[in-house]
């Protein structure tokens, strides 16, 4: 090793010891005479102190040339600071190196920024420069952390009998909702291997060959917009066990959730057991099937107080098979009519047709007219308004805001000026990883034109066994063996008890508008497994990243993520996805339709 000790790790007890270091010059500064160096390796920075007089060693002249991340290796004795000179902020600021020798073992360009926590760069420019961009604590605190994780995973499932099975990356499409990335064959023009958007399939055929545990931290690819807590590619934990049902997935997860957030973030209150919700009962309560439940600011239905009323908006939604809900924000009784107008304006970019509000400055039940501030008071009448104000909830100083459509957009608009108001209000404590489980999801939603059923986890999972006779009358009724696990409003992970039937899982194909032809060309190997003795299955998947994400207290993905891809899936550092030469493409059997497009970095 070119270093005997970590920049980082000095401390009063290696006071008196010579030692050597080799790290990046995070800072310089020149005092008459004498130079100090912020020395800094993967492991923190120590302050270096280096006199190039006539007693020292000449080599500690290099130091004149010497600028900000450059590599160093420096030799010195590790010296107790003066009481003034200590430095409370840094975990080695009560020492520092005397250096006798200064190695420069390389030189190095101004970096593009600053090596630092605070700084406000473009993303694009940090993503080009990642190299420089990965020396920043910040970012080496999320690669450890997801080291961490990966390690934490890797033991519990070992220690509870789970084999690690790699599966293959270049394989046929698997369907997860998403488009394929796709890999042209060189051996068979014409044909493409699919990029696996995760690895459902083959470990359910992985069950039929009889591992029973099975695991793997696995790469998924899927081509769909991005957003803050998606990538392109990404990465899973992913798991499936036989002869299991819900109950026994859910308590395993449950327990390494729990354990893997108090191994790596003992600060956080993790609220033990998780709470529960179906599907339906967490959309009535919140909109949303992954609410953040650090706070409440539950919904209500106020339909039937408004069914009759002389308001036409409301009568108009209720009769067009809408419903009318309503959420409060604490203490809004003292914003501005401007500042109500926000949150229609917000609303109606979630595709509300308005918004109606009312502020309250008495307890609703006794509140008079005068205690009541509301565009549709009249509309309403006083009687209406403290129903709905006592239906809520809503105390004195209060003000509900209602939403009058069917649920799929009171839902979307609802959640939205929940999280809204819960921003506002600073409602979200950073303190608690807020862990839940959502069950009994409905199998089957229409496609966006309203025509085709698609499964809403994927065409392998089971219905649950009491809906199995709705499968011919009313799809849209039947229910899914299926689970999520959410958390501060994330959606960490989902799973299912799957189909382990031929006759079944054919049923749900023809369901899903996939004809025999089809079925038998796409899903013929899983059909054919199926007719070999296929035990009862269940597993699941975690998003890696977002549980990084959550662990580390980021808002975006790519925070997390050594290298990750841009929002429009580029990479800036390596230029990928790039042109290839045409001689390349030919012996693809590859001619393009048009010239490729060229995206900027
Ligand atoms: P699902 O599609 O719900 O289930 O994926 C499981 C979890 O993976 C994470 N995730 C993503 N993370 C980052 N970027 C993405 N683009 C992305 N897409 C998904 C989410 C999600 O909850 N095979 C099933 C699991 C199973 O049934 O066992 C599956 O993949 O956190
Ligand atoms: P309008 O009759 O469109 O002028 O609306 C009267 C009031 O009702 C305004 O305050 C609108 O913001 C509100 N409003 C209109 N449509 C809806 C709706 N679908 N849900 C809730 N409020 C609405």
């Amino acid at each position: 090793m070119l270093k005997t000790h970590n920049c980082g790790d000095l401390r009063a007890q290696h006071v008196g010891q010579e030692v050597t270091l080799a790290g990046w010059v995070h800072r310089r500064r020149d005092h008459g005479g004498v130079t100090f160096i912020d020395l800094r390796d993967r492991a923190g920075l120590v302050q270096v102190v280096l006199r190039p007089d006539a007693a020292a060693d000449a080599s500690l002249e290099a130091v004149a040339g010497v600028r900000s991340e450059y590599v160093l290796r420096i030799t010195g004795a590790v010296v107790e600071r003066s009481d003034e000179a200590k430095n409370p902020n840094l975990a080695s600021g009560d020492v520092e190196l005397q250096a006798t020798t200064l190695e420069v073992l390389n030189e190095a360009k101004t970096p593009p920024f600053a090596i630092s926590d605070d700084i406000d760069v473009d993303e694009t420019l940090r993503l080009e420069y990642r190299y420089i961009d990965l020396r920043r604590p910040a970012m080496v605190r999320a690669i450890e952390m997801r080291h961490g994780v990966n390690q934490y995973i890797r033991n519990f499932m070992t220690e509870r009998a789970f084999s690690e099975v790699e599966t293959p990356i270049m394989v046929a499409a698997t369907p997860e909702g998403a488009r394929d990335y796709l890999v042209p064959s060189r051996l068979h023009h014409g044909s493409f291997y699919a990029l696996p958007q995760s690895p459902q399939q083959l470990k359910q055929l992985l069950m039929v060959g009889g591992l029973e545990r099975y695991f793997q931290i696995a790469r998924c690819f899927r081509d769909e917009d991005l957003r803050a807590d998606r990538q392109p590619e990404f990465t899973q934990l992913d798991l499936e066990v036989s002869f299991v049902e819900e109950e026994d997935i859910l308590s395993l997860l449950e327990e390494m959730f729990i354990g893997l957030t108090r191994s790596l973030r003992m600060d956080l209150n993790v609220p033990t057991p998780f709470p529960r919700f179906t599907y339906a009962d967490i959309m009535e309560r919140f909109g949303s099937d992954k609410p953040d439940l650090r706070y409440g600011l539950e919904l209500s239905d106020c339909s039937d107080l408004v069914r009759d009323s002389e308001f036409g908006v409301f009568r108009g939604a209720i009769e067009s098979g809408g419903r009318v809900r309503a959420i409060v924000m604490p203490g809004g009784a003292e914003l501005s009519r401007k500042r109500v107008e926000e949150f229609t304006a917000l609303a109606k970019t979630m595709g509300a047709k308005g918004l109606v509000s009312i502020q309250f400055t008495a307890p609703p039940a006794d509140a008079t007219e005068d205690d009541v501030r509301s565009p549709v008071l009249r509309h309403l009448g006083l009687e209406t308004v403290q129903a709905i104000g006592t239906r809520c909830d809503a105390k004195s100083g209060d003000l509900v805001l209602l939403a009058a459509d069917v649920d799929g957009v009171v839902n979307t608009v609802l959640d939205g000026l929940r999280r809204e108001i819960a921003s506002r209000l600073d409602l979200a404590s950073p303190d608690i990883l807020q862990y839940a489980w959502v069950t009994d999801f409905p199998m089957f939603e229409r496609d966006e034109q309203g025509g085709r059923w698609n499964a809403q986890h994927h065409p392998f999972t089971a219905p649950l066994r009491a809906d199995e006779s709705l499968l011919d009358s009313d799809p849209a009724r039947i229910r899914a063996r299926a689970y999520d696990c959410i958390a501060n409003g994330y959606e960490l992970g989902s799973g299912s008890i799957r189909i382990h039937q031929r006759a079944l899982q054919s049923r749900i194909f023809h369901l899903l508008g996939i004809g025999a032809e089809e079925q038998e060309a796409r899903f013929g190997h899983m059909l054919r497994a199926f007719e070999y003795g296929a035990p009862p299955h269940g597993g699941f998947a975690v998003g890696l990243d977002r549980v990084v994400m959550l662990l580390m207290g980021v808002e975006n993905i790519r925070e997390v993520i050594a290298f990750p891809k841009t929002q429009s899936a580029t990479d800036p550092l390596t230029g990928a996805p790039s042109t290839v030469a045409s001689d390349q493409l030919d012996e693809l059997g590859i001619r393009l339709a048009a010239p490729p497009v060229l995206h900027d970095m």
